[in-house]
């Protein structure tokens, strides 16, 4: 028998820390509860395979859409998005796309937090657990250090507006793949271009290389002004910094995520005066 406290620990590490459903699904019993009544014994009449009842169809959709080709999707989120002509109908829009298998494991649509007039955005990933739970950005441990280093510069979520690349959550917290990037990045390009913002900051490397193609590891890209080009052809300043969540996990570089900070502030007072 194995110990379950051990078994709890390798899920965790494993990234499985939170339930699908509301109750626990037992595999093993599933399958003869659903099975007719009259049933024949399964000697005299076995059942084809292709026929059996699929316990899992109503909590796998994605699965009915792996056969949909990877251009389509993108050509489709590109459709929506465009079709947007205000953050509402964008959110509108992200949440009735089925195009991305992330949106099947996570709970909930995380969109955006703040104020969607603030001249400032901040992009950060994807949602953790705690933004999965309540549907807000940067809320959990990382978010409560970026809410500190922003009110280091004045600021709070009054006045920003926040973001992520990919609006659900990696089962795990894994990081996104490309192609879940690819799929998601016509909602967040429409979705910078309809807040309109005077500066970006890139909140760690997968966000500041989503932003910027830029080729470079955060480490050598954060402090560095980049650029982020809209497609209607304006370019928004981009700041890459170092992420929060990284920067709980060494704490020494807060010093260089301070520095971007300060260059974040003068050029908002630039840009606002
Ligand atoms: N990390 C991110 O990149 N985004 C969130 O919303 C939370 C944690």
């Amino acid at each position: 028998m194995p110990d379950l406290r051990e078994l709890l620990h390798f899920y965790a590490e494993a990234g499985v820390d939170s339930p699908l459903e509301d109750v626990p699904v037992d595999r093993f019993a599933v399958e003869p509860a659903r099975a007719p009544v009259q049933a024949p014994p399964a000697r005299t009449a076995p059942q084809p395979e292709r026929s059996r009842p699929e316990p899992q169809a109503a909590a796998a959709p994605a699965l009915n859409k792996t056969s949909v080709p990877d251009d389509t999707k993108i050509a489709l989120a590109r459709q929506l998005a465009s079709s947007a002509t205000t953050l509402e109908q964008l959110r509108e829009q992200l949440a009735s796309f089925d195009g991305c298998n992330l949106k099947f494991t996570a709970k909930n649509l995380v969109f955006a937090d703040g104020n969607p007039n603030a001249p400032i955005m901040f992009v950060g990933e994807a949602p953790g657990r705690e933004e999965d739970l309540e549907g807000v950005p940067f809320i959990g441990r990382s978010g409560q250090l970026l809410d500190r280093m922003l009110a280091a510069i004045g600021l709070d979520r009054t006045g920003v507006y926040i973001a992520n690349t990919i609006p659900w959550r990696p089962p795990g917290n894994r990081t996104p793949t490309p192609l879940e990037t690819e799929i998601c990045r016509p909602f967040f390009e429409r979705q910078i271009e309809l807040a309109n913002p005077k500066l970006l900051v890139a909140l760690g490397g997968p966000a500041a290389k989503a932003l910027t193609h830029a080729p470079e590891g955060i480490l050598r890209l954060r402090g560095n002004w980049k650029t982020h080009g809209t497609a209607a052809g304006i370019d928004i300043p981009v700041m890459p910094t170092l992420h929060p969540a990284y920067l709980l996990r060494n704490a020494a570089q807060k010093r260089f995520a301070w520095r971007d900070f300060i260059a974040v502030k003068m050029q908002l007072r630039t840009l606002t005066q």
